[in-house]
């Protein structure tokens, strides 16, 4: 039977970083949903962002999500950072044959780890003050989707074993 792992989190939560390696552990597929975004349309997300705004790419983000959802073999799926914002997204989330797990820790730390970059538009002027806000905006949606909360200010070896230790157990 299918059973997702799905991650989610602000940027810098690791989701790259920590599914890669899960995805690795357990021999299954690892999905990226920007990675995904970009393949499809063959841009960058800051291209798509800039030339044609934040609502075409969250509509391609939700079909990224749907779409990787979808697949029959269990894979580990990094659902970027925004997906939590539309309703019909959480709602994917809650009613899919999925374990979520919400990577989560102060938004402070997330600041100091994230990388700015092409698939990051948003982290281009401060991004300790868009992390707090962020934070404040979406932690109650992180939440809500969430089936299990993992605390990432830790080191990543053992993040790692804690995400696996939950796919084994709902695999
Ligand atoms: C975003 C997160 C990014 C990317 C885009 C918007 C967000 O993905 O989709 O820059 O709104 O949180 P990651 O969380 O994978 O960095």
């Amino acid at each position: 039977m299918t059973n997702h792992l799905v991650l989610v989190g602000l940027m810098g939560s690791g989701k790259t970083s920590v599914g890669e390696r899960v995805a690795a552990a357990l021999g299954r597929p690892f999905v990226d949903s920007d990675d995904f975004v970009e393949q499809r349309t063959g841009r960058t997300v800051r291209e798509i962002w800039l030339e044609d705004g934040e609502p075409a790419f969250r509509a391609l983000e939700r079909e990224a999500l749907t779409e990787a959802l979808v697949a029959a073999d269990p894979a580990v799926i990094a659902a970027a950072g925004g997906v939590v914002l539309a309703e019909q997204n959480r709602k994917t989330l809650r009613a899919a044959d999925a374990t979520v797990v919400w990577l989560h820790a102060d938004p402070s730390i997330l600041a100091a780890r994230a990388t700015r970059g092409d698939h990051r538009p948003l982290l281009d002027d401060d991004p300790h003050a868009t992390l707090h806000q962020m934070a404040a905006d979406r932690d109650a949606l992180y939440r809500e989707v969430a089936d299990e909360v993992i605390d990432v200010a830790r080191p990543l070896d053992d993040i790692v074993a804690d995400v696996i230790s939950l796919a084994r157990r709902d695999g």
